[in-house]
């Protein structure tokens, strides 16, 4: 990877944005992440890496005049754009009956609708050649129970990265989606039981968790020149689990 690409990583100051935003910084890159609310997390983030190469920005990725500001703020102090690593989501959990619609939605906005986004406003200032990488899940191709929001979001965005990878072709602008399976974050602990986390890992053939560094090193594979003629794939991270 060449230093000083341009790379815009959403929710970068948690979980697994936060070790894709420190693997590009180790490679040279000049990283933008934004976050949501958790101000201290930013903090926190900044302060951690202690690197002139990283910009943390607040903003929304489900609210499109947000999402527009941003990459307004892109294009004005950097010009272009060579990576966009759509990472921010969140997790509700409920059965279908039981679901209230709005935090379906809520799910569905983040998830899917900030990913498409951010992937629309990307193109005008993606450098010929960029690369995308959209984080999906395992559960967007094993169905989940108490998981469809989640599950759907996923599944979505597995099938728009591919869509995006046929569109975007004539930039020569690859995009992939990586599915990682259950990784111990703010996120996942936040959503599951002990009892549940438990028995996702006698399920796991490799015998432990994925680490946000398994997906953080893969990402960084699939935006790097070495993966110059892979586009619209999707990749599992899970240790073997069906
Ligand atoms: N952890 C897992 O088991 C797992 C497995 C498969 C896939 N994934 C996927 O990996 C991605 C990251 O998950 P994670 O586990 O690393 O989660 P996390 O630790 O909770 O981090 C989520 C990050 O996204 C940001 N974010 C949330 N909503 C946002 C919004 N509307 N606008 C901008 N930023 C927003 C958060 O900012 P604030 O903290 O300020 O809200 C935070 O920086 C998600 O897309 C998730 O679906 C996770």
């Amino acid at each position: 990877m060449n230093k000083n690409k341009i790379a815009l990583v959403t929710g970068g100051t948690s979980g697994i944005g936060k070790e894709i935003v420190k693997e590009l910084l180790n490679k040279g890159c000049i990283v933008i992440t934004c976050y949501h609310s958790n101000e201290e997390a930013a903090k926190e983030t900044e302060k951690e890496f202690n690197n002139n190469n990283l910009s943390i920005l607040k903003y929304d990725v489900s609210i499109e005049e947000e999402v527009i500001k941003m990459f307004d703020i892109i294009k004005e102090k950097y010009g272009k754009l060579d990576y966009l690593v759509n990472c921010a989501g969140t997790f509700i959990d409920n059965y279908i009956k039981d679901f209230d619609i709005n935090d379906f939605k809520k799910v569905l906005d983040i998830n899917l609708l900030g990913k498409v986004m951010c992937t629309k406003y990307a193109y005008s200032i993606m450098s010929n050649g960029g690369a995308i990488v959209n984080i999906s899940s395992h559960l967007g191709v094993v169905p989940c129970a108490e998981s469809s929001a989640y599950c759907a979001a996923s599944a979505g965005i597995i099938n728009f990265t591919k869509a995006t990878a046929l569109e975007y072709a004539d930039k020569m602008i690859r995009a992939n989606s990586i599915c990682p399976a259950f990784t111990p974050t703010p996120l996942s602990l936040r959503g599951w039981e002990q009892e549940e986390i438990d028995k996702k890992l006698k399920e796991t053939p490799l015998g432990r968790f994925a680490t946000p560094k398994d997906t953080a090193k893969l990402c960084v594979f699939l935006l790097s020149d070495d993966a110059s003629f892979i586009t619209g794939e999707n990749i599992w991270i899970n240790g073997g689990r069906i």
